[in-house]
């Protein structure tokens, strides 16, 4: 893996993502939402999805590609895929890491790389892998820890601070040391230019977990506050207003 700092961080027991998902039907299904609407009416051989923990979304990616790679630098979640994902022929699992990926260039047709962003406070290197990997026209998937959601817009204008174009540390003070794992919000506009910098044009914009909060999942029925996530991704993406920003991409 040549000097590259191990992003082995999901090892260790803090870390039980599949938990992590008890009681989070809403993101999952906004997720899903979001993909389907992104990669709707296409169809891909090769996708592999970066940082893919235990294959969360590796079933949704095979209903749009003939072959998907689960690329993850945590033995333990490529363990947990094990049982989660079970003997699926069509879904490679492989452990690498997005900075120092092991795919010999343009490989995939299709990258997704969806909740690994708030672990990277320095992009660069694993953005220019994901276009490495891409062959020429190929697509990708990018989701942003958003910095700029309507909360923290809010927040940033009472105190008269614009909303920083540097990441934003958001670990606990009791977590922000060198060991653990770096957790950062982005300013979608700066990582727009990092993947244009890289060779992903952005083609489309979808605003994300639009309806995340205690408050609304007690007033509104799951799935009608799915349906309704559905039809703001899209009129919400003008303003960045979710937690959570999806980008649809194209190299070259
Ligand atoms: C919050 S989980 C998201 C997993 C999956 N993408 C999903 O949405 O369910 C973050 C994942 O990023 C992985 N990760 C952390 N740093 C990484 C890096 N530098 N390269 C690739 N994956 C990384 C972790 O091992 C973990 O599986």
């Amino acid at each position: 893996m040549g000097d590259k700092k191990r992003a082995d961080f999901y090892d260790g027991p803090a870390h039980d993502y599949l938990r992590y998902w008890d009681g989070r039907d809403y993101e999952q299904a906004a997720e899903e939402v979001a993909v389907r609407r992104l990669l709707r009416g296409r169809h891909f051989g090769r996708a592999v999805d970066v940082g893919g923990g235990y294959g969360r979304l590796c079933v949704l990616l095979g209903e749009f590609a003939d072959r998907v790679t689960l690329a993850e630098p945590s033995e333990r979640q490529l363990e947990v895929a094990e049982h989660f994902l079970g003997v699926d022929p069509s879904i490679d699992r492989v452990r690498t890491q997005a900075d120092d990926l092991v795919f010999e260039d343009g490989s995939f047709d299709l990258v997704t790389m969806i909740r690994v962003s708030h672990h990277l406070p320095e992009p660069t290197a694993e953005f220019a892998e994901i276009s490495r990997v891409l062959e020429p026209g190929g697509t990708a998937v990018v989701e942003v820890a958003n910095l700029a959601h309507g909360l923290n817009r809010l927040r940033y204008l009472l105190r008269r601070e614009p909303v920083p174009t540097e990441p934003v540390d958001i670990r606990s003070a009791e977590n922000r040391h060198d060991d653990e794992i770096p957790f950062v919000n982005h300013n979608p506009r700066v990582v727009i230019e990092q993947l244009a910098a890289a060779g992903l044009r952005t083609e489309r914009v979808l605003s994300v977990s639009n309806l995340r909060s205690p408050t609304l999942k007690r007033l509104l029925p799951h799935r009608l506050r799915v349906a309704l996530e559905g039809l703001l991704q899209p009129v919400l993406a003008k303003v960045y207003f979710g937690p959570s920003v999806f980008l649809l991409l194209r190299k070259g």
